[in-house]
């Protein structure tokens, strides 16, 4: 028997008898009446129990969240509810099972986070939360049917493991039978989506749990999912053009909407230089501008000082919105920026002429260049930063978020997709105080960088490429290296002796050995993905069973101690 779902049941079905299951959202007794909102996972219909109705004692002991199995007649409702699916209609119910009872609710739209986590199973019966899911599935379906049509399979990878190469702290997992050693949970497939390229299977993909012991943000969890790809005699251009046609089918499979291609392509410095990072929100203009050429030979002490000091002035303009910001609030983003180690904020506002700020400390030829080159009009505002590159870039492109924000620039359903290329082949790491591969050490040196691998780290550019969606990144991959010699000599780069490239990706290798093609792929962060169609900032919508930013699960009690027998068969002493 097919199982009808709440929404099935329509106008057409008037006066027929329908049987139905679900939880209980709301009880109402309405002068004797008794009404149920009935909720499955299709959504909510309305039950009526009169008191003359045999079932009438019985809906009495009703509360929320019991779960029913009824049959009734569907009949018009006298006061339809436009906000339902099927709230033109209601059951008259006939028989009345309850098939299970529930405890007190323990949680409602006002609780606090952490009980909603711990009950995570009675949050998910929300229906907000639920689309949720529903929208994931038919991401991952259109995905599976895309990737299929072009020839990909999907292959699984191992979980029990060896480090990978992601760059990100591992979870490890200790052995029993070889004692003292440990597994390492994949931070992603990347070595063994290469190896199954080594393999022959020339288009891989798989939908791939990932697992980063790493800070966790709101766009972060521990374990997470990849749409991960792999293909073998491509190009750059390949990849992202299987990427970008697999991205328009998803928005309009899961969004009825149509993404434009090619995408916009930018390279990785421009991307620095006019937005302040490498994953710009293109929703909105306000880019950077340069202006430090304006200022070289000012008199402003504080400017000539760091122009002295090799540094930068850099500077965004809020267009017709220098009425918007007091005092209080530019004191506010000279806060904001302080986060991103910007000392502060220089700004000067226009109207008919420059006025407020910094104007007293410029001179008429210094103004009248800002005005000319950043086309100055009234009610226009200019926020300078100045320092060094890295923290001007960083935090004018920051600033630029929050500005946007504050002045509802950023249209709801609207979505700007762009690749990020030419990255760095290496950046520099305070912690460790050396270079590190931006991506990560497979990824191939543009061939015109091959020659400064070992010399000139900062002339070195990948063949790795970003997708970029409203200001985060979605994805990201590369060409790999194929070819033994160029791996070796960019561990050699990376500071590896041979025998550390050998303990660690030793089994790579020694494949390379054995008749490489040359590859290249990318993954997609499933979870961002969705969240980004769902147009919510908190990774937890996706997830559902989600860990705390201290990558703890509220509901299982995870992670926890095990008893010392445990431990002893591990050979683990507990030092705690
Ligand atoms: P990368 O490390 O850039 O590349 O990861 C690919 C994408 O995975 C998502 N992502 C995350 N999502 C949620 N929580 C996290 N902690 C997290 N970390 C990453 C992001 C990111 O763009 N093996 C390479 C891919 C390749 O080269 O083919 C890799 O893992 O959306």
């Amino acid at each position: 028997m097919k199982k009808l779902r709440n929404t099935d049941v329509n106008i057409d079905k008037l006066d027929t008898v329908v049987t139905l299951y679900g939880w209980v959202l709301r009880k109402r007794d309405l002068g004797g009446v008794i009404f149920i909102d009935l909720k499955d996972i299709s959504g909510v219909i309305q039950l009526v129990i009169s008191p003359e109705n045999k079932n009438y004692e019985k809906a009495c002991t009703i509360k929320t969240d019991y779960v029913l199995k009824t049959s009734g007649k569907v009949v018009k409702r006298s006061n339809p509810n436009k906000n339902l699916k099927t709230g033109d209609i209601e059951i008259e119910v006939e028989d009345l099972e309850i098939l299970n009872v529930a405890e007190n609710p323990i949680i409602d739209e006002n609780s606090l986070e952490e009980t909603k986590l711990k009950y995570r199973y009675v949050d998910l019966r929300r229906s907000e939360l639920q689309n949720n899911f529903i929208v994931r599935h038919k991401i991952t379906k259109s995905v599976r049917e895309y990737l299929d049509s072009l020839g990909f399979i999907d292959i699984e990878t191992p979980m029990l493991t060896k480090s990978t190469p992601e760059g990100a702290r591992d979870y490890i997992v200790p052995s029993r039978v070889n004692k003292g050693c440990f597994y390492a949970l994949p931070q992603s497939p990347q070595i063994f989506k290469q190896l199954l390229m080594v393999a022959g299977f020339e288009k891989y993909y798989q939908i791939a749990k990932c697992f980063r012991d790493e800070d966790l943000r709101a766009d972060r969890q521990p374990e997470f999912t990849q749409i991960d790809l792999e293909m073998s005699f491509v190009s750059e251009n390949d990849v992202m053009d299987i990427t970008e046609n697999l991205l328009k089918k998803v928005f309009k499979d899961v969004k009825d909407i149509d993404i434009q291609l090619p995408l916009t392509k930018m390279k990785y410095d421009d991307a620095i230089d006019i937005y302040g990072t490498d994953k710009p929100d293109l929703r909105f203009e306000m880019k950077i501008n340069d202006i430090s050429n304006i200022f070289e030979s000012t008199e402003f002490e504080l400017f000539k000082n760091i122009l002295d000091d090799n540094g930068i002035i850099n500077c965004i303009v809020a267009k017709d919105s220098a009425d918007k910001f007091s005092r209080k609030d530019i004191d506010k983003l000279g806060e904001f920026v302080k986060t991103y180690q910007a000392k502060s904020i220089f700004w000067l506002k226009y109207n008919n002429e420059f006025n407020g700020g910094i104007t007293n400390k410029l001179s008429e030829s210094e103004l009248s260049k800002l005005k000319n080159e950043l086309n100055i009009s009234d009610n226009d505002m200019i926020l300078i930063i100045a320092g060094n590159k890295k923290v001007v870039k960083t935090s004018l492109g920051a600033l630029r978020c929050n500005i946007a924000n504050k002045l509802g620039l950023i249209k709801k359903g609207e979505y700007k997709l762009l690749w990020i290329t030419d990255f760095p082949v290496f950046e520099w790491s305070d912690e460790e105080n050396r270079y590190q591969a931006c991506h990560h050490p497979f990824t191939a040196p543009k061939d015109e960088s091959i020659k400064y691998l070992l010399t000139d780290k900062d002339k070195c550019y990948a063949k790795a490429y970003d997708i970029v969606i409203n200001g985060y990144e979605a994805g990201g991959g590369s060409i790999r290296i194929h070819d033994s010699k160029l791996q070796e000599l960019m561990f050699e780069s990376l500071g590896f002796t041979k025998e550390k490239a050998l303990e660690k990706f030793g089994f790579l290798i020694e494949a390379f050995k054995h008749g490489t093609p040359p590859h290249g792929g990318l993954a997609l962060g499933l979870d961002r993905l969705t969240m980004l169609m769902l147009e919510t900032d908190n990774i937890k919508d996706v997830i559902a069973f989600p860990k705390t930013t201290s990558a703890s699960c509220l509901m299982t009690d995870a992670p926890n101690t095990v008893d010392d027998k445990a431990l002893e068969e591990l050979h683990i002493k507990n030092v705690i």
